[in-house]
């Protein structure tokens, strides 16, 4: 499925009172399918990616590595990389600002050229977001790191053998330190690991490449290797895009099979999608089938790394919530500032206050229509979907937050028989 990309000016108007009902085939994940396309640069022979969403994130990817020297031919949601000559060996401030992963080509930059140059990603609107345990790593594993005029300098010195300890569980800090260490030719360790299904995703990758990664509990043992060879990849179906359709379906009433997931990376979702009321049916491997028409349940929700329940689900969730039956409260532990979603649900008329990492959201009877405004990628899925249970007329304005992880996710909408209607900024 082509996507068509969108400037920043285009907005939703989406009208309430629709029914989700019908099948919706899940894309790959986005955040699988970004250091996946970065892990290519570990190695000079061509891989070729399938299933990658076609989003403005893979574009974005796209772009840093064809800035690198990497050619890159894109058909669809097959991705062919040739990263034989890389001729230059630098993230820059601008691949960075428009998206925070350029920060994962650190490690496959070291290795390709023994240096790197990235531009220090500032804080964004979830949270101030430092990359300070990337940088303890690099620094135990022999690179030398300076940060100054807004760069980093990365120059490897040595090539060790690493036994790292994360202070805090990071997933693109993970992503890092695997792909550098899949080059080192010593074994290594990573303890307190993030164990994300798109990171193991990734280590599915690495092993491919001819890295031998084993994974217990929380600790990696990684013996890797320095001819890494290409390889072709079908990235796994995202989880956050499947539970948000799974969202919609419930919070309108509806009745919808998803296609393309993995059962066992929504255990999290499901559960709290089943304790809200709504009933979750496995229809095969791949297919999951969501209904239910309330009334929805009040829930206590804490945020924590997976296989807890995800940040990335935590504004669609508040979404269900504000039309529960009852009072609900979540707790959001993973970024600091991820609740900016709250003032743009109020002006709906939903009743949330927050105290610190914790909303308490008391149900309402009903969502009215407004305009509102996206504040991060997940939030503007939830203020669409909020829109598809308002009375009357939501307009969602920013969307190039949505388009930046949803693909297609207006015309899925629409083909479950929402009423959203893209239209450009006057
Ligand atoms: N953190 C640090 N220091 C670090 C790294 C992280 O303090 O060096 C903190 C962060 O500030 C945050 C927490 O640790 O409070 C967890 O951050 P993490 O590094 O795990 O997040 P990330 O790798 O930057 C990825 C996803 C996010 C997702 C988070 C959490 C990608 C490209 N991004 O971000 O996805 O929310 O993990 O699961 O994989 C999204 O898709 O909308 C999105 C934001």
């Amino acid at each position: 499925m082509t996507s068509t990309l969108l400037s920043t000016s285009e907005y939703l108007i989406v009208r309430g009172g629709s029914t989700l009902t019908g099948e919706v085939e899940i894309s790959g994940s986005k955040n699988a399918s970004l250091p996946i396309l970065i892990a290519t640069l570990l190695s000079e022979e061509r891989s070729t990616i399938l299933d990658a969403p076609y989003l403005l994130d893979i574009k974005n990817t796209i772009e840093l590595l064809e800035n690198m020297g990497v050619e890159i031919k894109r058909e669809g949601n097959r991705i062919e990389v040739n990263p034989e000559r890389i001729t230059n060996c630098r993230a820059s401030d601008e691949n960075v600002r428009r998206m925070r992963a350029s920060v994962l080509a650190m490690g496959p930059l070291l290795v390709r050229c023994g240096e790197a140059i990235v531009a220090m990603p500032g804080g964004c609107s979830i949270g101030l977001r430092p990359i300070d345990q990337h940088l303890k790593f690099f620094q135990s594993a022999g690179v030398d790191v300076n940060v100054k005029h807004g760069y980093i300098y990365l120059e490897r010195k040595e090539k060790k053998s690493v036994n790292f300890t994360f202070d805090i569980i990071t997933v693109t800090g993970t992503e890092n330190a695997l792909m550098f260490l899949s080059s080192v030719n010593k074994e290594s360790v990573l303890n307190n690991i993030a164990l994300e299904p798109e990171v193991m995703d990734l280590i599915e990758v690495l092993r491919k490449m001819g890295a031998d990664i084993e994974i217990e509990g929380r600790k990696a043992i990684i013996r890797g290797r320095e001819d890494l060879s290409g390889f072709i990849h079908k990235v796994i179906p995202d989880r956050i895009e499947a539970g948000t359709f799974m969202v919609g379906a419930y919070l309108t009433g509806g009745d919808i099979t998803l296609k393309n997931v993995i059962k066992d990376h929504l255990t999290s979702i499901i559960e709290a999608l089943r304790e809200a009321g709504a009933v979750v049916e496995e229809k095969s491997v791949n297919e999951i089938r969501v209904y239910g028409s309330g009334p929805i349940k009040p829930l206590n929700i804490e945020t924590r790394e997976y296989p807890g329940f995800p940040t990335d689900m935590q504004a669609q969730f508040m979404v269900l919530l504000s039309l529960a039956d009852g009072v609900s409260v979540i707790k959001e532990n993973i970024f600091e500032n991820r609740f900016q979603h709250v003032m743009e649900l109020k002006r709906m008329g939903a009743d949330i206050s927050v105290k610190g990492n914790t909303a308490i959201i008391k149900g309402v009877r009903n969502l009215t229509g407004a305009e509102v405004f996206s504040t991060d990628l997940r939030a503007s899925a939830a203020l669409v979907i909020a829109g598809l249970v308002a009375e009357g007329e939501t307009t969602v304005r920013d969307i190039y937050h949505l388009d930046r992880g949803y693909e297609n996710f207006d015309k899925k909408l629409a083909k479950l028989g929402a009423s959203v209607q893209r239209l450009p900024s006057l």
